[in-house]
């Protein structure tokens, strides 16, 4: 198998003649060197360049990162100086964007089950809109107005009925969803004439989000299509797209662009007289980023599979786990060798449905010491990594331009009982 294409990692990616991966004008395994594997490396320029794109694509001010995607304080300022607003979608993301010193009226409050401590928060610190999700919330809303806490400004999200191609976990537009208001059933438009009959919060907008990892453009300029129908006799100034564009993760994956989703969605929109925004997570930081393991066990059972297991594993992407998502893995010192050897990268936890990539190729020299990356894991893979086995969270590194720079550090031991009080 030819080696792992350039364009699944990050820009600024390059292969030395003698094989060794750069980012960033940074040689990985130098890196791996000065903080240790697992260690997630993040090209900058990359990320800045992917929300320029966003920007371009649809208008300053209209781009709203999905913080879910990959929060850190480094993160949430990169993408406040590059003008994106930020949707937080629990106390914790707010917390942090705020710890980071983003102003309160660049963040859009999300969540299906916001709590009235967390609306409070909102409301207290002013962020820019509380995306509604449920009369329940609107029931809480009300009840911290008559408290004399700020008239939210909010969009309501609508559930439009459009299932989009990808894993059902990830899919959120269809009529069976615990997320927003159901357009069909007649729901939206009672939450709307609540709000505008309540007096307990100004309703500026309309919104939706189909899903995640979407390849598809048809889904989105069909859900966009259904939305300008509900949206435009209500004489609203926003309408809010969601997020939810794929990205490819292997080498026979394409996916549409950002400027590409944003001509879809701008064929459909083009003729509204309001402001339309999106909400990229994934496309904005997915491939902007590797993980670099240490091989610590290679297992050759004859006859049967080879294991390969690395330092990190389902603590640090536990995507495979969870959605069955494909993987590429290269090796560090020969970026650019033919991968002949069949393996399956496996992590160091304690059970067997611990696997990074079931079906992976690797070059056949590969040795217990190597430095392996898996590509594309810039997107909920440290955001939704955990502590299982005690395992110690990875350190998140910045590259650009021939520098590094630590963003989050390694955990500690210490960090393990840091809640411990008994
Ligand atoms: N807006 C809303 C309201 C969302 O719920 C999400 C993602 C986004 C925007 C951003 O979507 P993106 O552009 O990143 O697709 N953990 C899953 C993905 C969960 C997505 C949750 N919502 C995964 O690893 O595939």
């Amino acid at each position: 198998m030819s080696p792992v294409p350039l364009r699944l990692l990050p820009d600024s990616a390059r292969v030395g003649e003698d094989g060794a991966l750069s980012i960033g004008g940074c040689d990985i395994g130098e890196l791996a060197a000065e903080y240790g594997t697992p260690v997630f490396v993040y090209d900058e320029t990359h990320l800045r360049d992917r929300c320029r794109e966003a920007i371009a694509a649809f208008g300053a001010g209209n781009v709203v990162y999905a913080t879910k995607a990959f929060l850190c304080t480094a993160m949430a300022r990169l993408a406040d100086e590059e003008g994106l607003l930020l949707d937080v979608a629990t106390g914790g993301e707010l917390h942090t964007v705020l710890a980071a010193g983003v102003p309160a009226e660049r963040c859009v409050l999300h969540g299906n089950n916001k709590s009235g401590a967390e609306l409070r928060r909102a409301l207290t610190e002013g962020v820019r809109q509380i995306v509604v999700d449920s009369f329940d919330e609107l029931d809480r809303l009300e009840a911290l107005r008559a408290e004399g806490l700020a008239t939210p400004r909010v969009q309501v999200r609508v559930t439009p009925g459009i299932h989009a191609h990808t894993h059902d976990y990830v899919a959120t537009g269809q009529d069976d969803s615990k997320f927003g208001f159901n357009l069909a059933n007649g729901d939206a438009r009672r939450a709307i004439e609540r709000i505008r009959a309540g007096r307990f919060a100004e309703l500026v907008g309309v919104h939706c989000h189909i899903g995640s990892n979407v390849f598809e453009a048809s889904s989105f300029a069909r859900a966009a299509e259904v939305m300008v129908e509900f949206f435009e006799p209500l004489g609203l100034p926003e309408l809010t797209l969601g997020g939810g564009l794929g990205v490819a993760y292997v080498a026979d994956e394409e996916a549409p662009s950002i400027t590409e989703w944003g001509r879809v969605l701008g064929k459909v929109t083009s003729g509204l007289d309001a402001r339309v925004l999106v909400e990229p997570g994934r496309s904005i930081v997915a491939s902007a980023a590797i993980t670099v393991y240490t091989v610590g066990t290679v297992k050759r059972i004859p006859g049967i599979r080879t294991y390969v297991a690395v330092d990190g594993g389902m603590s640090d992407n536990p995507r495979p786990v969870l959605y069955g998502s494909g993987y590429e893995a290269l090796l560090i010192r020969a970026a650019d060798a033919e991968r002949t050897e069949a393996v399956r990268v496996v992590g160091k936890h304690c059970e067997s449905g611990d696997v990074l990539i079931h079906h992976a190729h690797v070059p056949a020299d590969l040795a217990v010491g190597d430095l392996l990356a898996m590509p594309v894991t810039g997107a909920y893979d440290h955001s939704m990594g955990s502590n299982y086995n005690k395992v110690l969270r990875p350190p998140v590194v910045f590259v650009r331009e021939g520098e590094s720079r630590l963003v989050v550090r390694r955990e500690t031991d210490a960090d393990l009982l840091r809640c411990d009080v008994g």
